[in-house]
């Protein structure tokens, strides 16, 4: 143990980590080193068809919201031959069934959890009244049940829902726990992108899962990693090893990274380019044509590809570019390379959809009136210093005003940074103009090393000096080990309040 650590430092140290791993440590940390690494492009089989989530069903009540029924439960799912495995799931056994609604329209959920101990669902991305955003002062105990209800009121783009409960999000999203939730406007809708929902507009839950002998989920943490769990095959959609067949020569792919700490490099297996066209907030200005894109936890992005008749090709995760101190990448999945999906494509394609030069409307918070600035410092499992404490708001910010904040990653680890509520824009990376992908209307951004980001938002609408929303890193046992902070909006005349005391709370210190 006391040696493991020691490494574990000595890694940190980059040039002089480098050094212990070849010359001292050499046979031990040589083998791990090895092993570490994880590569599937041509062994994966792609011989089961992708599972594309139910689109929820709903009914309108008497005041005219549109009611959904989440029903959170334990289950078995057979990923592979052999034994099932134990999950949960949302109104099934694994995931949870994909969200659809349009800007301005309420929509209400009776979420029940049948489990046998408390969750949460919390909606990423959504600008919503800090009591319906079932985050850890929003659990719901065993039995019971939770009736969040608002109004869409931001732009379509693909957001996702997933449990949120102080110290177990990792436990909870790994047995299943997660859903896409896709917005909807009319400027959308008009701009005839692929959008026939499972056809040529296909969500794509992408998740890193470890199994043991038994297929059970092993979600022990790998040798060295400072991430926590990195599984060794892909899930798509709850699918491994998915095929998915191509009718239409444009399809957009809704790619989601809703694994724990991996990161993925996603790209094609012949290098095509296609067209990133949403961040996490909703369209680009303009699309963007690349031929990889980089998603950490939470992230996700929508791309445009197309196909010619006929043909094959594999969708996979390449090697992280950038970002992680030589040696220290190796254990933490940096550069493993997977087969994630392989699109089969018919031989004559519907040719209906484009990708339109001018799609949504850029950030316009560069050059804003700014009420306040602040930095956030990302080390270890702390923000600025300090672990989440579920009775500490961390500040107040004023409703109607823009803020800009500076966020950094002070350590050799991998961070990324989720704010709740809003979606913001990314000034600059250190000083320059952010890279086209990150040019788009953001929720979560990946902290490179050493790098410093400042993003603007705008906090607006709701107000609640009591309860807070989150701000933290979505590598998720980074979150659950304290490393979120809290803030609320406040109101012209409010004051930072109390958080009310819950019944529900967890120490798993
Ligand atoms: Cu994906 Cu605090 O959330
Ligand atoms: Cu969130
Ligand atoms: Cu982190």
């Amino acid at each position: 143990m006391e040696r493991r650590k020691a490494l574990k430092w000595s890694l940190i140290g980059g040039g002089a980590g480098v050094g212990a791993l070849t010359l001292g440590l050499g046979g031990t940390v040589a083998y791990f080193y090895n092993k570490a690494e994880v590569d599937t492009v041509g062994k994966v089989d792609f011989d089961s068809p992708l599972a594309i989530p139910p689109l929820a069903e709903s009914e309108e009540d008497s005041s005219g919201a549109r009611v959904f029924n989440l029903d959170i439960q334990s289950g078995e799912t057979a990923f592979k031959s052999g034994p099932a495995t134990r999950t949960w799931g949302i109104n099934g056994t694994y995931l949870g069934p994909t969200i659809r609604a349009k800007r301005g329209e309420e929509v209400a959920f009776r979420v029940v959890n049948s489990l046998d101990e408390s969750t949460s669902i919390h909606w990423h991305g959504m600008h919503l009244p800090a009591v319906m955003d079932g985050g850890p002062h929003q659990e719901v105990e065993p039995g019971g049940d939770w009736a969040p209800q608002w109004t869409i009121n931001q732009q379509a783009a693909t957001l996702w829902y997933h449990p949120h409960p102080h110290g177990r999000t990792a436990e909870h999203i790994y047995k299943g726990l997660s859903g896409m939730f896709i917005i909807d406007d009319d400027e959308s809708e008009a701009l005839g992108l692929p959008s026939e929902y499972g056809v040529d507009d296909v969500p794509m839950i992408v998740q890193d899962r470890k199994f043991d002998d038994g297929n059970q989920l092993d979600d022990s943490g790998a040798f060295l990693s400072s991430q926590g769990v990195l599984g060794d095959e892909i899930l798509v959609n709850g699918t491994l090893g998915p095929y998915f067949e191509v009718s239409s020569r444009l399809v957009r792919l809704r790619l989601l990274n809703a694994s724990n700490s991996r990161l993925y490099n996603f790209g094609f297996s012949d290098d095509r380019t296609f067209s990133l066209v949403a961040t996490d907030g909703g369209l680009m200005p303009e699309a963007w044509e690349t031929d990889r894109i980089e998603l950490s936890p939470g992230e996700r992005a929508e791309i445009v590809v197309a196909f010619e008749p006929g043909e094959a090709v594999t969708l996979r995760s390449y090697p992280i570019e950038e970002g992680y101190v030589f040696g220290l990448g190796r254990f933490n999945g940096a550069d493993d390379r997977f087969g994630i999906c392989r699109f089969q494509v018919a031989n004559s394609l519907a040719d209906e959809t484009e990708i339109p030069a001018a799609m949504g409307t850029a950030p316009d918070l560069d050059g804003a009136e700014v009420a306040e600035e602040r930095s956030f410092s990302l080390s270890g499992t702390s923000i600025n210093g300090e672990k989440m404490a579920m009775d500490r708001i961390d500040f107040g910010v004023r409703e109607g005003t823009v803020e800009v904040w500076e966020v950094s990653n002070h350590d050799g680890y991998m961070h990324n940074f989720h704010v709740h509520d809003v979606q913001y824009q990314v000034l600059t990376v250190d000083g320059d103009t952010p890279p086209p992908h990150l040019r788009g209307w953001k929720d979560t951004v990946r902290l490179v090393p050493q790098r410093e980001y400042r993003i603007a938002m705008r906090f607006s609408d709701y107000t609640d000096p009591n309860l807070p929303y989150m701000y933290h890193c979505h590598l998720l046992t980074h979150e659950d080990a304290g490393m979120m902070g809290q803030f609320v909006v406040l109101g012209e005349d409010e004051e930072i309040g109390t958080v009310p005391e819950v019944s529900t709370v967890h120490d798993h210190s």
